[in-house]
């Protein structure tokens, strides 16, 4: 297996508030993620978070260096290679965050063959971290909140800086808690002096570069005048500067961080502490999820990095990440993620949506949802009479309802659950925001509302079916399924290989021949497909639930030929805005997001002996793409039409590959 690319991925995602500390203050992870892919389809990931006000690493550096330097030294080698690695890369020094997630990414990949998990690899000790939680500068009222919040929430037991802070926090949570404070180089050696003796009644397990390890004959003093162990972190972002510190009596313990010394480098830093007989704790460099996984990956494999508890909380910040399970904490600990390699699978939805190398940047947004407001749309005004929210929901629940008379069964177990989950999400939602209870009475109201308005089927297809959509189709290789949305009515008129939609003599919209084959995974053709096609106007409109537009007016069924081919003439639809004058409007509103919906085909397509799918298709270079408020837009569905030759109008071809049933 050969290493044959490095993907360099800028991404932000806000924190919920922003984090201090004596070196800085960060409002927003702006972090890298890195993908190393090989000729055998593996790819190894990894998070890269710069610190630039310690080690001088920014996103933009993190990327320009693995893009120009490290990675074409790299790409080639096996990922077992890593000691070739290594010395390539360590031929250009410093840049700790770029060359530790390619380390991090190799060991993935490493596990991936193997079949084995890193941690297993590395030592397997044991399959959990004890988690310590940073409380970040605040008063010294907010600190000892967050601290009782953190503690009861998450079971996990808090620290900090000054020494009002320390006696506070001491004083609220007791005696039996694990406290130690992280200076960041905030005091002078002197300083440092005073407030550990100030703290001496405290019992605090360790204080974290108290001073500048560049106070060289500062740091010894102060390693000699206390008995509270001095830990070194951003003094030893190497091995050789973890030897200089401890000879140099600087220090009494190390802080492993594998942000900055990957899982190679760690290990190097643990077995010469272990040597030499000193303590360590897992530290944390302000890492996400990914971060606080491969940290909690390395800290479970050995016995003397999973005998503190380690830094791993940092994620609970942020507004949102990118794993498709996200990190739990319970009971102050952390399980090691099961299976080959890392277990780091991305959400791909959110990557799209928070990464800053494409158009849409995750900033602005609080949410994963679309950027736009209204106040930026310029469309097609309609002429027809618009329909309701009322009306459209109403119509929209009767179908539901009728289809959901052939229901299936959910089992208790499956209920128990799934329930749970969700209510423990909310929970957690509540509990972050701290909600009123003016806001729970205005849920309340709401979601009254949006039942009385019949806009669940609405609702739910535009905020939560892309999701369900993702998870029941993930495992099929042919042509890519999206969300079927609440305007599908079954029974539409069927047509022999080629159809003329239903349509109004004077209906408005630029003619569209819209034709393709149906094939198998193996590309053969499939014999007796069927290709049903249903739209919205050239205004943005749906038969069956807008008024004045004569029943299936733009939906139908094609029975395609022998050879799989089909053929439908049409008119091209227009973006449109869901229903938004009820309920689900008023949330839109609300949140100050948009309503629209790129312009799209809804297809179903199925054969005997293959499953069926149900897709759509959206005009390339259209509007709304990048912000679809369904969230149902995919790259694999695009199309392009091109002037006919037949007259009039575009036409357009575009093929479906079933998979088998
Ligand atoms: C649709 O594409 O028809 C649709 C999808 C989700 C919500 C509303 C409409
Ligand atoms: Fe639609």
């Amino acid at each position: 297996m050969k290493i044959t690319c490095v993907e360099t991925i800028p991404f932000a995602i806000p924190y919920l508030k922003p984090l201090r500390f004596a070196s800085g203050e960060v409002v927003c992870a702006e972090h890298v993620l890195v993908r190393v892919h090989t000729d055998e389809g593996l790819v190894g990931t990894a998070e890269a978070p710069p610190r630039p006000f310690t080690y001088g690493e920014t996103q933009a550096s993190i990327i320009a260096i693995i893009d120009t330097i490290l990675a074409p030294q790299i790409v080639g080698l096996s990922p077992l290679e890593r000691e070739m690695a290594h010395a390539k890369m360590n031929r250009t020094v410093g840049n700790p965050a770029a060359k530790s997630a390619i380390d991090i990414a190799l060991w993935d990949l490493i596990g991936q063959t193997v079949g084995t998990s890193v941690t297993e690899l590395l030592g397997g000790f044991t399959d959990r971290m004890r988690v310590a939680h940073m409380v970040g500068f605040a008063p010294a009222r907010e600190m000892v909140a967050e601290a009782i919040r953190i503690r009861d929430q998450y079971g996990i037991q808090p620290y900090q800086s000054d020494v009002e802070v320390c006696r506070a926090l001491r004083a609220n949570l007791g005696a039996d808690i694990e406290l130690y404070i992280d200076g960041n180089r905030g005091w002078t050696a002197a300083e440092s002096v005073r407030a550990l003796r100030a703290m001496d009644d405290l019992d605090l397990m360790f204080a974290e570069e108290p001073c500048p390890a560049d106070d060289v004959l500062g740091r010894r003093w102060l390693v000699s005048q206390t008995s509270v162990p001095i830990f070194a972190d951003e003094s030893v972002a190497r091995p050789s500067e973890v030897t200089r510190e401890l000879l140099a009596g600087a220090a009494t313990g190390i802080s492993i961080k594998t942000a900055r010394t990957g899982f190679t480098y760690s290990q190097r830093v643990l077995h010469l502490c272990e040597g030499l007989g000193v303590d360590v704790v897992m530290g944390n460099q302000i890492d996400g999820q990914i971060g606080s996984l491969c940290t909690t990956a390395f800290g479970a494999a050995f016995a003397s990095t999973s005998r503190r508890p380690g830094e791993l909380s940092n994620f609970l910040d942020m507004s949102d990440d990118l794993l498709t399970e996200p990190l739990i904490i319970a009971d102050g600990e952390m399980l090691v993620r099961q299976g080959a390699g890392l277990g780091i699978v991305i959400d791909e939805d959110k990557l799209a949506h928070y990464r800053q190398d494409t158009g849409t940047r995750g900033v602005a947004s609080p949410t994963h949802l679309p950027t736009k407001t209204r106040k930026q749309v310029t469309m097609t005004q309609t002429t027809e009479q618009d329909a309701t929210a009322a009306e459209t929901g109403a119509n929209a629940t009767k179908v539901f309802q009728e289809k959901a008379k052939t229901g299936h069964q959910v089992s208790q177990e499956r209920v128990a659950t799934l329930a749970s989950q969700t209510l423990a999400a909310i929970h957690d939602v509540i509990r972050r925001n701290d909600v009123t209870y003016a806001e729970y009475d205005a849920l309340k109201a709401w979601l009254i509302q949006v039942g009385a308005d019949g806009e669940w089927p609405l609702f739910l297809d535009v905020f939560v079916e892309h999701v369900v959509e993702e998870v029941v189709n993930a495992n099929r290789s042919g042509t890519k399924g999206t969300i079927e949305g609440p305007f599908y009515i079954p029974g539409a008129p069927e047509f022999q290989s080629e159809a003329t939609l239903p349509m109004r003599a004077d209906e408005a919209g630029t003619s569209l021949v819209f034709q393709g084959q149906v094939r198998n995974l193996a590309g053969a053709a499939v014999p007796g497909a069927k290709v049903e096609l249903w739209h919205a106007d050239d205004a943005g409109f749906y038969a069956q639930f807008a008024p004045a537009i004569p029943e299936w007016n733009l939906r139908g069924t094609v029975i395609a030929e022998a050879d799989g081919k089909f053929k439908f003439r049409t008119i091209q639809p227009a973006p449109y805005q869901i229903p938004h004058d009820g309920s689900t409007g008023a949330l839109i509103a609300a949140a100050g997001w948009h309503a629209w919906r790129p312009a799209h085909l809804h297809l179903k397509v199925g054969a005997p002996g293959y499953q069926l799918i149900t897709t759509q298709l959206y005009f390339q270079d259209g509007s709304y793409l990048d912000s679809d408020i369904a969230s149902a837009v995919k790259p694999e569905l695009m199309i392009t039409p091109t002037p006919s030759g037949e007259g009039d109008g575009n036409e357009v071809t575009y093929d479906f590959v079933l998979d088998p049933a």
